[in-house]
């Protein structure tokens, strides 16, 4: 009965917004620009529009665009008529309060939804007078993150319709100098092949741009009457010295990029725990096996292995860990090929065996890593969440990382978060795909070669530092540390990395190597770096805490979120319009949250484009109380 009434009120809700819906062809774009800048990995983006309304009457205008996840929109404004309407960040409950009556009318359905696996979208909309003009312009920051020895600048370009004056410039500034630079992404092939251009200024700068015509705009892969639909992605990496790496201070703060390359690699002792309850069954299982013959292929002979399955028993391939010899991995991927999906899960027992397993293969000169896979929630066993977290992380100890694959969107993938973290590691969706295979692959080539571990950086003469401890750093990979210098000054800033290699301590120093500060005063990305990276671990550290410990901690990424102007979990953009106007709040979807699916353009009733707009009043959003 409830649920009817809930769903004819969903309808109603629907056709409103259809019937709402701004009309695309009522306007013209006139010019669209994506600016970055990147200055030492710290990504600054700006989007403008100028769009004017072609009717002779007043119409909706909407801005929708796409951003990475990662980042955070750290400013927004539209120019109408000579007056700058410019969003405020605010804490997102009180935004919530202030405006949920309009919001609860249905009359404004401004937020930031998730879109396929790396993107969000922001949308929002304005009332422009007959042949009148808006300006949007959109600010978003992210630091980009070394994988597999590169970073990667995703650029999406999704104006809605051709436009005469379409620009993307993107400015690389690296001081340790720019070790190679390309562009992928769709925007990159078939009559767009050339039309993306780099020039490199002594290695240490580099500019890109992309200006397509209208013409080229309506002709290339994905695109069509429509625009321009797709990525740019710009790869790079920089250059790396043998030692201490990269640090910058500006205004008082510092920022320090640490990734040593010519280091001997650490053997390593790894279990896989593989889920192989019925959720499984599939393409999930299939693509799970082909993963995991490919990862034993690339074990070295001087790793240690384990290979569980679980569902609600636990199944050894061996009951220790045994040497990747070639006859042992042989027998490994026989019984790879032989995994089948049957029964529950049991996440709790298969975990604690692995880490038994792990304990009990003490191996000096060594890295040990546990890989947990699963597709779902355990439902067997003990399944109460928190008992989970506590046993693993008694088992565990600090002694070595957990990392929790979560395959799919029925997976608790909080939970999995949150374990990882507990335990030194990280977790990663895999995204249900046709590439799932190669997702999985991937992120195990990332944690395949450690280089070195127990990092500890101690930074004397500094204050309010982010991390500092490691347990490993992997090749290909980035550690960053950010901070406070006290007083200012650099002359008594010591910054020194201590870590245990194969077999051995090392201490990397600089003594004689100066700092390199750049002294120019309004100059403040250092300190938004520190920021940006601060927020980030108490949202990460808000997460594994309860009860006080986390308001403390939600309360300061709160502060700083509110103070450097980020759109946050925590925070909400609200988006003031003229007068008579509604106002949107938009707030930043939960990691984790099921994305929208990427359509196919022109496919689906335009509402559908609305589906983030329709979780807002379908989900708890307004409903449930503050966290
Ligand atoms: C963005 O780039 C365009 C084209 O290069 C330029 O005209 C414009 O001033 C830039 N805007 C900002 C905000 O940097
Ligand atoms: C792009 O440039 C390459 C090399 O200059 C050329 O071989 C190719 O045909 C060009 N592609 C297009 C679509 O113009
Ligand atoms: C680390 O990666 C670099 C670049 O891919 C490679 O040249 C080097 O050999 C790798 N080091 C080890 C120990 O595998
Ligand atoms: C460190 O941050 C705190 C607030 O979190 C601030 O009160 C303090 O001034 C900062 N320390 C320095 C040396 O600036």
């Amino acid at each position: 009965m409830g649920s009817a009434v809930v769903q004819i009120t969903l309808f109603g809700l629907l056709l409103a917004l259809v019937i709402a819906l701004p009309n695309k062809d009522d306007w013209d774009i006139y010019n669209f620009y994506i600016n970055s800048t990147v200055t030492s990995r710290y990504a600054t983006t700006v989007i403008t529009s100028r769009v004017a309304n072609r009717m002779n009457e007043p119409k909706e205008i909407e801005f929708q665009v796409r951003i990475p996840k990662n980042a955070f929109i750290s400013k927004f404004r539209m120019h109408i008529d000579g007056q700058d309407y410019n969003g405020v960040v605010k804490a997102k409950e009180q935004a919530q309060q202030q405006y949920t009556h309009a919001v609860s009318r249905g009359q404004s359905a401004g937020l930031v939804s998730s879109v396929g696996r790396t993107l969000e979208e922001f949308k929002t909309s304005v009332t422009v007078a007959a042949h009148k003009k808006v300006t949007f312009e959109l600010t978003y920051e992210e630091l980009l993150k070394r994988r597999l020895g590169k970073y990667e600048l995703q650029i999406h370009a999704r104006p809605m319709q051709p436009v005469k004056d379409f620009k993307v410039d993107v400015h690389i500034n690296e001081n340790a100098g720019i070790n190679f630079i390309e562009v992928k992404g769709g925007l990159t092939t078939g009559v767009l092949a050339n039309t993306t251009t780099i020039q490199k200024d002594a290695d240490k700068q580099a500019w890109l741009y992309f200006y397509p015509t209208e013409d080229q705009q309506k002709t290339c892969q994905g695109c069509g009457d429509q625009g321009l639909n797709g990525d740019l992605v710009i790869v790079y990496d920089v250059n790396r010295d043998t030692s201490l790496g990269d640090i910058k201070t500006s205004d008082g703060y510092f920022v320090h990029h640490f990734a040593p390359y010519n280091l001997p690699r650490i053997p390593k002792n790894v279990v896989f725990i593989i889920d192989q309850s019925g959720s499984m069954h599939g393409k999930k299982i299939q693509q799970t096996r082909t993963a995991l013959i490919h990862i034993l292929k690339d074990l070295a002979e001087d790793d240690y292995f384990g290979l569980i399955t679980f569902d609600s028993s636990i199944f050894h391939w061996k009951r220790e860990l045994v040497q990747a010899t070639e006859e042992n991995l042989g027998s490994a991927r026989t019984f790879a090929r032989a995994i089948q999906d049957r029964g529950a899960t049991d996440i709790n027992a298969a975990v604690l065996e692995g880490a038994r397993m792990l304990n009990l293969h003490p191996r000096e000169g060594s890295a040990s890593i546990l890989i947990l896979l699963t597709d779902g929630d355990p439902t067997t066993g003990v399944t109460n969440l928190e008992t989970i977290q506590s046993n693993v992380r008694k088992a565990i100890a600090d002694k070595f990382p957990l990392y929790c694959l979560g395959f799919g969107f029925d997976v608790n993938f909080e939970f999995l978060e949150k374990m990882s973290l507990q335990n030194n590691g990280v977790a990663r969706r895999i995204y249900e795909d046709s590439d799932a295979d190669l997702q999985l692959k991937g992120f195990y080539e990332e944690v395949a070669t450690p280089l070195l571990t127990d990092v500890t950086m101690t930074y004397v003469g500094s204050t309010n530092l982010t991390q500092t401890t490691f347990s490993q750093y992997y090749n290909g990979s980035e550690i960053v540390v950010a901070g406070q210098l006290i007083d200012n000054n650099v002359e008594t800033f010591i910054p020194q990395v201590v870590a245990i290699s194969k077999n051995q301590r090392i201490v990397f120093s600089d003594p004689t190597a100066t700092t390199e500060s750049t002294k120019t005063v309004s100059d403040n990305r250092i300190q938004r770096v520190w920021a940006y990276l601060t927020v980030k671990q108490l949202l990460e550290k808000e997460l594994q805490l309860s009860g006080p410990e986390k308001d403390k901690v939600e309360k300061e990424a709160l502060r700083l979120s509110l103070k450097y102007s980020f759109v946050t979990p925590l925070t909400s953009m609200v988006v003031t319009k003229p007068q008579g106007e509604n106002t949107d709040v938009l707030h930043k979807p939960k990691e984790g949250e099921k994305p929208d699916p990427v359509r196919p353009r022109g496919g689906a009733p335009q509402v559908m484009g609305h589906g983030g707009g329709y979780r807002l009043f379908a989900g708890s959003m307004y409903t449930s109380p503050p966290f």
